[in-house]
């Protein structure tokens, strides 16, 4: 007992106070240094084995203590209880509407980087930027890609139609844009035309009802296959840089002959299709007013999946979801 270091105690319990987070930690402070089992009801049990001066000593000592751990306790709640409650009341004086007009840092959509990109890359070569309305003719849509009533892709294509002669619909593609863009221009052509379009498709990890495309066109004299390669190779080089696998494989549109896909390579060696493409087919030049030998090549991009690929993203909702989570990632 009489070793007993009453401002070691005293100097453990002001380190305590200086943890205090919340109101609920005074009660602990308190049982720890004053209560049943703290070390100075253990000093003051045995008090009566001593003699009487050394009592005397020794239990004024720890009553001292005892007052000194009690006053400053008092103390530094009524302290922690005012900012609290200046800071409660603070908070009660802000206004919670929401200013709708103040800046949050807003930022363009992934996708609309992705366009916009896609769209630098092809201005570097001397393109310029067409547009056509998403909501078409059939005619726009389909015939004047040599895609007429009979052909059976009309039908393999899920059309989202607008009324119910099947004139008018939403467009499955941007190819459309081409050929309002040669029926009021003349050679020569080197456009790209970013666009929204529709299918009534099912939504899966790479297939969407909505999505987004950029068709590019270029009608010039001379134009052959190996120009259209060349452009494309440059294209898939500028956006994902020069280590990612492509590889062309034939195909079949019904406005390009002969007509190609790329593919590059994706997650765990998967190949996944990013465009369309092909020499501009002699009908779609007739449906135009462009003479029938004009020369020309056409491709149609995915920009979902552009982004897909770039970024890892391994299902199309995430773009769609508004996730702020996710959109802030780029
Ligand atoms: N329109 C095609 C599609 O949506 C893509 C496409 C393929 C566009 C070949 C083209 C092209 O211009 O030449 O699947």
């Amino acid at each position: 007992m009489p070793e007993v270091n009453t401002d070691k105690i005293f100097a453990a319990f002001l380190l305590r106070l200086e943890e205090v987070a919340q109101i609920e930690d005074f009660d602990d402070i308190e049982k720890e240094f004053l209560g049943k089992n703290s070390l100075l009801s253990e000093e003051r049990k045995s008090l009566s084995s001593l003699n009487e001066v050394s009592r005397k000593k020794y239990g004024k000592l720890l009553q001292d203590l005892s007052n000194n751990i009690i006053s400053k306790l008092d103390e530094e709640k009524t302290k922690f209880k005012s900012k609290f409650f200046i800071q409660r009341e603070l908070n009660d004086k802000k206004d919670i509407s929401i200013d709708w007009y103040k800046n949050l840092g807003s930022k363009n959509h992934v996708l609309t980087n992705v366009m916009n990109e896609v769209v630098d890359i092809f201005a570097a070569i001397g393109y310029t930027v067409a547009t056509g309305p998403e909501a078409e003719t059939s005619w726009h849509n389909f015939d004047a890609l040599n895609t007429p009533d009979w052909h059976p892709a009309r039908y393999e294509s899920d059309t989202l139609y607008l009324d119910n002669k099947l004139e008018k619909l939403l467009r499955t593609q941007t190819s459309t844009v081409q050929v309002r863009h040669m029926q009021n221009n003349k050679p020569p052509v080197y456009i790209v035309a970013p666009g929204r379009v529709y299918r009534s498709d099912q939504l899966d990890a790479t297939h969407s009802p909505v999505f987004h495309q950029i068709e590019g066109l270029a009608v010039d004299e001379n134009l052959t296959f190996s120009d259209l390669k060349g452009t494309l190779e440059y294209f898939v080089k500028e956006f994902f840089g020069k280590d990612l696998k492509t590889k062309f494989i034939p195909h079949f549109f019904p406005f390009t002959e002969p007509s190609a896909e790329v593919l590059v390579s994706w997650k765990d060696g998967e190949w996944l299709e990013i465009l369309g493409c092909g020499m501009v087919d002699p009908n779609v030049f007739k449906h135009v007013g462009y003479d029938t030998d004009s020369q020309g090549f056409a491709f149609g991009v995915g920009v979902e999946r552009l982004a897909m690929i770039r970024y890892g993203i391994d299902h199309i909702k995430n773009f769609y979801e508004n996730d702020l989570r996710f959109l802030r990632q780029f």
